[in-house]
């Protein structure tokens, strides 16, 4: 009799092989390794037919989906996805557990479905009235938002081909599994097949879907790596724990800039738009107080000013530490590295921690005059002008070199009542025209440390 046909799937990235492993040779993950039935894929991708063309076509004749693009109304998760919604397309998003994405696709959804188009909300978690109740909670009864608990695929499907909605939620694709695989739900096997399918309706259909993904410990997306490439967009919703703030964020995008995010605070009654994020990431700072510099970052097209505080103290480990939140570590290491070098600062028997306030990640060179303005000024117990901000990338020579965009940051910092900039001498040439804030172009540190201390 012909022996059953197994394989194992390491079920971190979804590797497969015919012997059991030890260590994923592709994502070198422990123990990860389960043993799955062989099936040839219920679902197969050539199936995938994106256009109702079969032959290539001129460019200009095709026709954009811009045209279509359907717009909630909340204006952060609008920009996010580039500008709305494009019918066909497929969103995966993913964050930790209780960040607020059921919450979120919620809202969005109810928007949308106050707009005339149906909307149908698979949830595999929870039970039409534990949906109700937090649709209560946020004060939603949209008519054309239909809810549905289901975890087989089949009748997921089933429903969809009836109701013929325009938008879909699936939440969450690890739990909803094929009565055609027989391994459990969860397992690479089950949302690969699954996930393959609604992918495959959706392009087929036009139907526009969101799967929302659990993440693993390290906060990727769980599950096979291959739904990433499969899918437009990809989504992390996000947040500090302790903060109220939860950041959207494209890390892919088929359809518009990956650099754009939305912020939202999570209040009593779900979430709610934060137009201007620099307000309230500056909301509570401490005046003359040494440590503290303000930034301005760009994210995407939005300039946001936030607040870096450092802090400088006496050491008493043989190695001292260096703790970031919200900040490259390395880029710390190397800024500390220049600033002892160039600048005769004494830090070797120094603990330094970087922290930016408000819970936000800011990952771009611009911030490095700040982060080294901030440290020096605890180092110095020395405060820095309030009416400050800072931008500039600084090379391991100590100089400082220009950015991008200069002049966005400086008019976003005179809106906020800045009254000094200080950046690139490089930028500070092109900008002769702004006299509000006071622009101080510099071209090294020795030369920004005059006007600091
Ligand atoms: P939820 O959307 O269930 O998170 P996820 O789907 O990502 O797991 O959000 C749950 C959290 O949000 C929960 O801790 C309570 C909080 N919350 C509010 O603070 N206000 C609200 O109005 C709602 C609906 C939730
Ligand atoms: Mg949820």
């Amino acid at each position: 009799m012909a022996k059953a046909k197994t394989v194992f799937t390491c079920q971190s990235c979804g590797h497969q092989s015919p012997k059991w492993l030890g260590k994923c040779p592709d994502c070198s993950q422990w123990n990860t390794f389960a043993e799955e039935r062989y099936e040839k894929a219920a679902h197969p991708r050539g199936e995938l037919s994106l256009g109702t063309r079969e032959e290539p076509a001129p460019i200009h004749e095709i026709r954009t989906a811009d045209e279509g693009r359907v717009r909630s109304g909340i204006g952060e998760f609008d920009r996010v996805l580039g500008g709305g919604l494009v019918p066909g397309s497929v969103i995966l998003i993913g964050g930790d557990p209780g960040i607020g994405k059921s919450t979120l696709l919620l809202q969005a959804f109810a928007a949308i479905s106050e707009k005339g188009l149906t909307c149908l909300y698979v949830s595999g978690e929870e039970s039409p009235q534990q949906i109700k109740m937090r649709a209560e909670r946020l004060g939603i009864a949209a008519p054309n938002l239909l809810v549905l608990s289901e975890t087989s695929l089949e009748r997921i499907i089933e429903q969809v081909k009836k109701i013929k909605p325009g938008l879909l939620v699936i939440d969450s694709i690890q739990t909803i599994f094929s009565s055609s695989i027989p391994s459990a739900p969860g397992s690479v096997a089950q949302v690969r097949e699954s996930s393959g399918a609604i992918i495959v309706l959706a392009k087929k259909t036009g139907l526009t879907t969101f799967l929302i993904g659990h993440v693993t410990k390290d906060g990727a997306i769980a599950g096979p790596r291959v739904l990433e490439h499969m899918v437009d967009t990809v989504l992390y919703f996000q947040g500090e724990g302790g903060h109220s703030f939860r950041i959207l964020r494209a890390v892919k995008n088929r359809f518009g800039s990956t650099n754009e995010i939305g912020v939202f605070e999570m209040k009593e009654a779900g979430l709610k738009e934060v137009s201007n994020p620099s307000e309230i990431f500056l909301m509570e700072r401490p005046l003359q107080v040494p440590g503290s510099a303000v930034v301005c970052s760009m994210e995407g097209t939005r300039p946001i000013l936030v607040e870096l505080q450092a802090l400088v103290s006496r050491s008493f480990l043989a190695v001292p530490r260096r703790t970031t939140i919200g900040v490259d570590h390395n880029r710390v290491a190397l800024l500390v590295a220049v600033l002892e070098k160039k600048m005769g600062a004494k830090l070797f028997d120094q603990d330094i921690f970087v922290n930016v306030a408000g819970g936000v990640h800011v990952d771009e060179p611009a911030v490095d005059l700040g982060i080294m303005a901030a440290i020096a000024s605890s180092s110095r117990e020395s405060v820095l002008d309030s009416k400050t901000v800072f931008f500039g990338e600084v090379g391991l020579a100590g100089e400082i070199r220009g950015i991008s965009q200069a002049e966005t940051r400086v008019r976003e910092s005179g809106k906020l009542g800045f009254e000094r900039c200080i950046l690139p001498r490089s930028n500070s040439a092109q900008l002769k025209h702004i006299s509000e804030p006071e622009l101080f172009g510099v071209s090294s540190l020795a030369e920004c440390w005059k006007l600091l201390f």
